[in-house]
């Protein structure tokens, strides 16, 4: 077993007792503090539970949604290329994993691995996915970790001893976070890692704002469920009085900060009691719920440099519409 401590960035990763990421006091005060900004605002974390993950596996396979497509196809022809720039003996940290559906594409190509992390808030979700994964890789020690990767978290003490440990983060994710906590949070990865070790990064890239505002306005609804399921939480799991159906979906592309924004939008006048607080809206007021950030070739150099990483390979799409970074320091 091997020392799991390390310090980075202001962000901890300790031995210490598993992360209960659902912790219904968070969530309310993230609630509390987001409704009291003008405009309002919430993570875009707690769309994740059972529920929202589930929707977000069906925005994956919608035609809008080029995004898993993509990203998808550049791991299945680059499987081999990206395996040799990682080396032998593996252990990949996912966080953010979701139903582990990629990283199947890239384990096939590696040499002895030396197993596999996912680190997910939707814990359900997680346990849920891993059958498919230890069918197809029935000697690869998975463990799984269910934790809010932005905060400190520990990974269990029975991981893989290795050498070089590799943080696999797909799917656009770091596209959640404004570019001042996308570089703390890739810091934040790099206590993580060790001298051999790496980050693979899936990150989107800017494109014609009509297919990306279709991306996340898909024609079926899938993602206007998705999005109001953060209000449905607030009210099962807080107590919430709040309508979900009050407030229609919206994704606007934001050119000046090069990001799709997905909005919660007040149908008429209307008020949400949480916490022991009202919070009155006005027709046409929006809740921001998510930023999804789009990188220019310059953003994303810019990311990895500002994080403390150079970009030692990547791999795009015909199109460039996705790429994947492989990290280094
Ligand atoms: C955009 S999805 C990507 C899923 C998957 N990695 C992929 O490439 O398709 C983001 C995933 O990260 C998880 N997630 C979001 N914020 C998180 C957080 N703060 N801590 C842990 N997991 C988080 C969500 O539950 C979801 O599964």
């Amino acid at each position: 077993m091997g020392d799991h401590t390390a310090m980075q960035a202001g962000v901890e990763y300790a031995e210490a007792p598993i992360n209960h990421a659902e912790d219904t006091q968070g969530f309310l005060h993230d609630v509390l503090e987001g409704l009291a900004q003008s405009p309002a605002m919430l993570s875009p974390k707690y769309f994740y539970d059972a529920t929202g993950s589930r929707l977000f596996d069906r925005i994956c396979k919608l035609p809008e949604y080029y995004l898993t497509r993509t990203e998808m196809a550049i791991l299945e022809r680059s499987a081999p290329a990206i395996a040799d720039q990682l080396g032998p003996g593996v252990l990949l940290i996912e966080p953010g994993s979701g139903s582990c559906a990629k990283v199947g594409r890239l384990l096939r190509h590696l040499c002895a691995p030396a197993g596999y992390a996912p680190v997910e808030i939707s814990g359900e979700h997680l346990h849920a996915n891993l059958s498919h994964l230890r069918g197809a890789f029935p000697d690869l020690p998975i463990t799984p970790v269910c934790a809010d990767f932005t905060t400190p978290f520990s990974l269990p003490s029975d991981i893989p001893e290795t050498r070089r440990r590799v943080v696999f983060f797909p799917g656009s994710t770091i596209g959640n976070f404004p570019p001042e906590a996308a570089v703390d949070l890739l810091r934040g990865f790099r206590g993580l890692l060790d001298d051999r070790g790496g980050l693979l990064l899936g990150v989107d890239r800017r494109k014609d704002p009509r297919i990306l505002e279709a991306a996340y306005d898909d024609a079926a609804g899938v993602t206007a469920a998705f999005n109001r399921n953060l209000l449905v939480r607030m009210r099962d799991e807080l107590g919430a009085e709040v309508n979900p159906a009050g407030f229609r979906h919206r994704a606007l592309w934001n050119d000046e900060c090069s990001r799709i924004e997905m909005h919660l939008v007040s149908r008429g006048r209307q008020t949400i009691r949480v916490g022991g607080r009202t919070h009155g809206f006005h027709d046409d007021e929006h809740i921001v719920t998510e930023y999804s950030y789009k990188y220019s070739a310059e953003g994303m150099q810019r990311l990895a440099a500002q994080a403390g990483f150079r970009v030692s390979a990547q791999w795009s799409d015909d199109r460039e519409w996705f790429s994947v970074l492989w990290l280094t320091t």
